[in-house]
């Protein structure tokens, strides 16, 4: 068993193993005590995982009541969390109990988002099942849920109290849901060690992906001990949000999915950073991608990738904070003012 041990306003430990879901009972009790939980789910991850969390919790004494929502990113919502905290307040719910979150990211930010609400803070644990829960989202805190007026709007930083990582549970992923969670491993091969870009490139990648989990963890554990809350070295974990976001949104959350706006955002950054006289290290990327089968071209009018972008960029003001790689494994926040975006992007 691998141990990434988080160092943050909150400490708790990542523990990765193949198997680990049939531990999860013992190991919650050892890490929390609790003897009531909930688990939260959706509706695929319920049907396969359920069961054998359910067993091995009960197994260790914990009796355990399950919450299922539907899958999919309409019910990361404030009704979903609602839904919960009644739930949890009609089973009388106490502050030593605790939410356990089985499942995406979707159901890790729901469930983390309820559990900081719920009593003003009840602790939980997260059971990541996607490999972009894996290696991004069950790590460091971020919780919350989608507005109308925008992905993300409400939330809060809320730290698990431990995260069991089983590899295993990722062989029932479709291919493009695994890929999707590849696109943020090629992010942490580019902002922070090149080696897993050579794990990656490999044909039978697959077969050291507990290896890259492991990897992808320690760099988010790294970067979240330093900066928690997102004010400065966090957001090197955006290279290639940027651009993909603006495609993500202009694509309605339908035409891309998450991993596949981050890989085509990751290529534009590259281009651009060339533009700014950086050597140009797209195409070894777009090498990568491909073979992970993610796609490596923006597919809309450039003159609407930049709007697109500037909604965001009302967050910063005059400056979009740019991630910029010159080299493999190195990654710098760039400031970059709206008017030369503009001519970087329709350059695109
Ligand atoms: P997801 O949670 O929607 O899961 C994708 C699909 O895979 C779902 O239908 C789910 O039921 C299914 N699934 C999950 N595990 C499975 C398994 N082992 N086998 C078969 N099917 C399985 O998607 P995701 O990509 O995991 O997460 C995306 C969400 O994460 C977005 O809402 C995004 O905003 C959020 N996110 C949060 C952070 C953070 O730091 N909190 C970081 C990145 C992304
Ligand atoms: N996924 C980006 C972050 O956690 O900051």
């Amino acid at each position: 068993m691998q141990t990434v041990k988080v160092r943050a306003s909150t400490e708790y430990d990542v523990l990765i193993e193949r198997g680990i879901l049939k531990k999860a009972g013992e190991l919650i009790k050892e890490y929390t005590g609790a003897g009531r939980a909930l688990l939260i789910t959706d509706r695929t991850v319920d049907g396969l995982y359920s069961k054998a969390a359910l067993e091995s919790l009960k197994s260790a004494g914990i009796n355990c009541e399950k919450f299922v929502f539907e899958d999919g990113e309409e019910h990361k919502s404030l009704k979903t969390v609602g839904d919960i905290l009644s739930f949890a307040a009609q089973l009388s719910l106490n502050r030593s109990d605790i939410f356990i979150a089985l499942g995406g990211g979707i159901v890790g930010d729901v469930t983390g988002f309820a559990a900081s609400a719920y009593l003003r803070g009840v602790r939980f644990v997260q059971i990541p099942t996607t490999l972009l829960a894996a290696v991004d989202s069950s790590v460091g805190g971020k919780t919350g849920v989608d507005m109308p007026e925008g992905k993300n709007l409400v939330g809060a930083f809320y730290q698990p109290r431990l995260v069991l990582i089983d590899p295993a549970v990722l062989a029932t992923l479709p291919d493009q849901t695994f890929a999707d969670g590849m696109a943020e491993v090629i992010k942490y091969g580019y902002i922070s060690n090149r080696e897993i870009l050579d794990m990656v490139s490999a044909p039978d990648y697959k077969k050291n992906i507990e290896r890259i989990i492991c990897e992808c963890v320690r760099i988010k554990r790294d970067v979240v001990t330093i900066d928690e809350h997102d004010t400065g070295l966090r957001m090197i974990l955006n290279f290639g949000h940027t651009i993909g976001h603006a495609a993500e949104k202009l694509g309605n959350y339908v035409d891309l999915t998450h991993g596949q706006a981050v890989a085509v955002g990751m290529v534009a950054a590259m281009r651009l950073s060339a533009m700014l006289g950086n050597e140009d290290l797209s195409e070894r990327l777009i090498g990568i991608l491909e073979h992970i089968g993610l796609p490596t071209e923006l597919k809309y009018g450039r003159e609407d990738i930049y709007r697109s972008l500037l909604s965001d960029k009302k967050k910063f003001g005059a400056t979009v904070n740019f991630i910029l790689v010159r080299e493999p494994g190195r990654a710098e926040i760039t400031p970059i003012g709206a008017e030369k975006l503009h001519e970087y992007v329709l350059k695109l």
